[in-house]
């Protein structure tokens, strides 16, 4: 019901030669997975990612949506440039932005219903950090991220994909187990299901963190774990697919 998405954040990494050798390699070792791929490139590699992948069953997308349309926003990259450039996702809310670049929650909401007017697919990116978990307030962080998304956009929930990323496991090799990922995403469901009951079942809930091909199998056969978003993992092709292999769903 919930087909296995493995979606690759690329934050800011590659160049022209890199990029072509990783998307050449995902391309073809993409065949026959069960699972869905996708790769978040920087916005100057989106026109490359078309063109390597175009016809594959890999799909592409951005890291980030401007909230306007057009006009005076130096810097910003609109929901029509993205679909020009043949994106099915955009990332929104990652925990990176939401630190170094103070974006709200409220902000993130608005990113998103941009997102989909566009017809993209939004992948919203909440977690908590180390003081806010040993603090206990995992699923109150959660979802006061997750609460203006849930008012802006109540009847289009199902179309979103959530992203869990505990901001002490980003990039520091230090991953959720299991059981502790399991749990949040069992949380983020229930709120989800408050919103909206039909979403809970087909909104695809990612875990992000230092995901890599040792531990993506135990993660990706919990109940609520529907894929990852994967970091550094993500910029070798064979970590990659890897992970996208140790799905048995
Ligand atoms: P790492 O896999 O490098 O920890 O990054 C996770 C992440 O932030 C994906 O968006």
């Amino acid at each position: 019901m919930r087909r296995t998405l493995i979606a690759g954040n690329w934050k800011m990494n590659g160049d022209l030669v890199t990029n072509a050798a990783l998307l050449q390699a995902v391309r073809s070792g993409a065949q026959g997975l069960a699972a869905e791929l996708a790769v978040c490139v920087p916005a100057p590699y989106l026109a490359q990612a078309k063109t390597a992948l175009e016809g594959s069953s890999v799909a592409w997308g951005a890291q980030d949506i401007s909230v306007h349309e057009a006009g005076a926003y130096t810097g910003e990259v609109a929901g029509h440039m993205l679909k020009d450039f043949g994106c099915h996702y955009v990332i929104v809310g990652h925990s990176e932005r939401r630190s170094m670049h103070a974006e709200s929650s409220a902000l993130v909401a608005k990113k998103t219903k941009q997102a989909l007017a566009h017809g993209l697919t939004p992948i919203v990116c909440v977690g908590e950090t180390l003081a806010e978990r040993e603090a206990g307030s995992t699923a109150s962080v959660v979802e006061a991220q997750l609460q203006p998304v849930f008012a802006e956009l109540p009847d289009q929930l199902k179309h979103i994909v959530i992203a869990y990323e505990p901001v002490w496991a980003i990039g520091t090799g230090k991953t959720a187990t299991p059981d502790m990922a399991q749990e949040v995403h069992a949380v983020i469901r229930k709120q989800l299901a408050a919103a909206d009951s039909a979403a809970a079942g087909v909104v695809r809930i990612l875990y992000g963190g230092s995901m890599k091909p040792d531990n993506a199998a135990d993660l990706l056969t919990m109940p609520d774990i529907d894929g990852g978003l994967i970091g550094g993992a993500a910029l070798k092709a064979a970590d990659f697919l890897a992970i996208a292999h140790a799905n048995q769903k």
